[in-house]
């Protein structure tokens, strides 16, 4: 089921007062988020990642199109469309002298759930929380902090939870203790996620598939098995064997792309066709030691997607 549905939109900044031109922040953009994904928006700096994700929260309205979360429209039905969001789009706004624990209390009888410490205390849980949690929010780290706005976001149990560049000013630490986060939420909550980035790897081992923003444009949206290696006719193996010259003659024959490299047959070909030619070699009395698919450079990737 699709939980979000953004058709054609596009946003435009007009400068009022100022002789500047529009910025066309972005431009007619059209994407689905299934239930239960991470989905991964993917841009440089001013890409139009955080105006699209403030479309998506009703925070700023849209010059053209519609978007839909579970069947509401943001426009028409606002207070329905996001009932059910959990969101951190700038640092979240905690006070500096209460606790984490006062923080999160004080937050939930605002939002009128006042829930019981026990579900409280399994939310701090799950964010990696529990030994800081009675200690004033002014001493987290960012990361902390960071995690602190997330359990605020996921107090009343949302089916989408959006996070605007979460891992943004964390340091390595900082950043796998998030990703944990991402796979724990998912795999507890069962909680469907949009995460903006502005770099590709952090996304590599958290999201189901990612989209590609330049410009204020999607350029592509592609699975992680695509973005790792490639549209299934293009992909890349690596096969080590026991004569790599008699084994580039026998598969040139087919008409494949190859070529040796570092003791290795590297083809370019379909995966459905690597068993058949595995065998050929092999029944041409060539050993076969081991197989890998290759990964392609996160250069190849960005020359593919931001032509
Ligand atoms: N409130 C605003 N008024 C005018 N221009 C804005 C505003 N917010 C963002 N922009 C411009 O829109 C473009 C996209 O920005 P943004 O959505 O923040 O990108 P990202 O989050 O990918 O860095 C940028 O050129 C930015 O300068
Ligand atoms: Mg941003």
């Amino acid at each position: 089921m699709k939980i979000v549905e953004i058709e054609n939109v596009s946003k435009i900044y007009l400068m009022r007062g100022k002789k500047q031109s529009p910025v066309y922040a972005v431009t007619n953009v059209s994407l689905d988020v299934e239930e239960g994904e991470i989905l991964g928006l993917l841009g440089a700096n001013g890409a139009g990642k955080t105006t699209l994700i403030k479309l998506i929260l009703g925070l700023t309205p849209m010059n053209e199109g519609s978007i839909r979360i579970n069947g509401y429209d943001v426009t028409k039905s606002r207070a329905k469309a996001l009932s059910k969001i959990g969101a951190l789009v700038e640092a979240p706004t905690l006070f500096a002298n209460f606790t984490g624990w006062e923080n999160l209390k004080y937050y939930s009888k605002l939002q009128g759930c006042d829930m019981s410490d026990d579900k409280l205390r399994s939310i701090v849980e799950l964010v990696g929380l529990s030994e800081r949690i009675d200690s004033k929010f002014r001493t987290y780290s960012l990361g902390m902090k960071q995690r602190l706005g997330i359990a605020q976001a996921i107090m009343h149990s949302p089916s989408l939870l959006i996070l605007d560049e979460p891992t943004n000013g964390l340091d390595p630490d900082g950043i796998l203790q998030m990703r944990e986060l991402f796979i724990n939420l998912k795999k507890e909550l069962g909680v469907t996620m949009i995460i903006s980035s502005h770099i590709l790897s952090e996304m590599q081992q958290v999201c189901d598939r990612v989209a590609f923003m330049v410009k204020g444009e999607i350029k592509a949206v592609k699975t992680m098995d695509e973005v790792n290696y490639g549209v299934n006719a293009l992909r890349k193996f690596s096969l080590e064997c026991s004569d790599c010259e008699a084994a580039r003659l026998i598969i040139a024959e087919r008409g494949v792309d190859c070529s040796v490299k570092d003791n290795a047959l590297i083809v370019t070909a379909e995966q459905e066709q690597i068993g058949s030619m595995v065998k050929e070699l092999v029944d041409n009395g060539i050993n076969v030691y081991a197989m890998n698919r290759i990964k392609r450079s996160l250069e190849d990737l960005y020359k593919e997607v931001a032509q």
